[in-house]
């Protein structure tokens, strides 16, 4: 098995440094500064590992196709057998619950759905709590304890907050959670008490929460898990290195995520770069991003880009319109203010892929038919299905093209809406600007109302054969 591969900077340098993603700051800082904005600018950090060359890009696939077979505990992490690619050292405190390998299906009803001749889905909601989110926070965590930090936060629609609760524990650390009171699903905020974190539910949604953990950011004694933090994206990079594994190197034409706080594109976008970079592919997938119509505030700025600035993707616009009042039954994407928008839209822009948004019914729609295909997810993660199905429509997908969609989420983190879809109670607000008004139904094209039926043999039968 080759040697890890030597670190550029030499013997006693970091594994990597923070950057600001601000071209005209450019200013760089040692991985062990706590820091989440960039100090000079306030713009967003990115870590760039010092890593050399591979002698070939043959030698690296062999390593990490050897590393599968491994009995070593760290090389069953679907994070950690990529170590090479990561900003830690060997002898980091990894924490791990045996996050990634997840699993990369066919999709004949969805593909068919979206007027595909094939689909595949990529299932991060096959990870120890469910999400996408557990590459990240091993990431995260491990860093946290680098850093000799006690308690570990985050604001969260309900996954960031599930991972986070379920690592912390793992690693031996406090966790506090802000939640937007009232509007995360019951599974998920069960996982965060059952995990033991404090959970502080706040009056605000989701945006408030995040300035909330911005601020309390400062104090040194807080460690921010959210997506700002630049270790959790060099978690969750992670998938783009499987994802390519599981194709066995053939880049597909597209990958399409959910959009909500921009890191799980972000992660993806860099991934794949990375990739590019050390001649492991030979092209980017187009990266395409999926908004929930009434939580849409990148996929509105992309909109209005003009054809000049979408080629010149290194220097973007400076100010994203927040959505002031983010509506959207897809709780997990309810979010005005991403804070990872830039890095994004770079991410996006420099793929050639597209930020687009989808209505509630269309998500819903979406969703029951991954379901069909015995696959299931949580409402965000339908976007991907839905979107995919709208850029086959407008032509920037070809019918014939090799798609893969990303969904974030396990069907049970969300029951309730499964539910009142298939009851044919399911209900929307209209949109951010009218939050206040009445809600419009939710048809449930896809339906499959439970029936109450008699107790007897005869009754049963006769439910069958009307079903045939
Ligand atoms: N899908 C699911 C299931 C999510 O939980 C999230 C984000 C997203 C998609 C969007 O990913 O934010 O990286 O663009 N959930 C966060 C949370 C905000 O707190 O759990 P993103």
């Amino acid at each position: 098995m080759p040697q890890r591969l030597a670190r550029a900077a030499g013997k006693k340098a970091e594994p990597g440094v923070q950057h600001c993603v601000n071209h005209s700051c450019g200013a760089t800082y040692s991985l062990g500064e706590r820091i989440y904005l960039c100090p000079k600018c306030g713009e967003t950090l990115e870590i760039e590992c010092r890593l050399t060359r591979p002698k070939s890009a043959d030698v690296l696939r062999g390593y990490w196709a050897a590393k599968s077979a491994s009995k070593l505990p760290r090389d069953a992490s679907g994070v950690w057998r990529y170590l090479d690619m990561l900003p830690f050292e060997d002898d980091a405190p990894f924490v791990t619950l045996f996050e990634g390998h997840t699993p990369l299906f066919h999709a004949p009803r969805s593909a068919k759905y979206c007027g595909l001749s094939d689909l595949r889905l990529k299932h991060q909601g096959y990870n120890p709590t469910g999400s996408f989110k557990d590459t990240g926070m091993a990431a995260a965590m491990t860093q946290a304890l680098i850093s000799g930090t006690r308690t570990a936060v985050c604001a969260s629609t309900g996954n960031t907050a599930a991972s986070l609760a379920a690592y912390a524990a793992r690693a031996g650390l406090q966790a506090a959670i802000l939640l937007p009171h009232g509007q995360v699903s019951s599974s998920k905020l069960a996982q965060s008490l059952d995990y033991g974190a404090l959970v502080l539910e706040i009056d605000g949604n989701f945006d408030a929460c995040m300035r909330l953990v911005q601020e309390l950011g400062d104090d040194p004694s807080i460690y921010v898990a959210n997506s700002i933090n630049p270790f959790r994206i060099e978690g969750q990079k992670t998938v783009a290195f499987e994802l390519m594994e599981q194709c066995a190197w053939q880049v597909p034409d597209h990958v399409v995520v959910p959009g909500g706080n921009m890191g799980n594109s972000t992660a993806l976008g860099k991934g794949f770069q990375e990739l590019y970079d050390l001649g492991l592919i030979s092209r980017l997938p187009k990266l395409s991003v999926i908004q929930a119509e009434g939580a849409a505030p990148v996929a509105h700025l992309f909109a209005k880009l003009s054809p000049k600035q979408r080629a010149d993707f290194e220097h973007l616009p400076e100010k994203l319109e927040p959505v002031e009042n983010p509506q959207t039954l897809a709780t997990a994407i309810k979010i005005g203010a991403p804070v990872s928008w830039k890095k994004a839209l770079r991410a996006v822009l420099r793929s050639g892929g597209k930020i687009i948004t989808v209505s509630e019914q269309e998500i819903a729609d979406a969703k029951a038919m991954i379901g069909r295909d015995s696959i299931g997810c949580e409402p965000a993660s339908a976007t991907t299905v839905a979107g995919i199905k709208k850029l086959v429509a407008a032509g920037h997908i070809g019918r014939k093209d090799d798609v893969v969609a990303v969904l974030t989420g396990h069907a049970l983190k969300d029951p309730d809406y499964m539910i009142r879809y298939h009851e044919g109670t399911l209900t929307a607000a209209h949109g951010p600007k009218d939050a206040s008004a009445p809600t419009k139904p939710i048809a449930g094209a896809f339906r499959n109302a439970p029936q109450r039926v008699a107790a007897s043999k005869t009754a049963i039968l006769a439910s069958l054969e009307r079903r045939q």
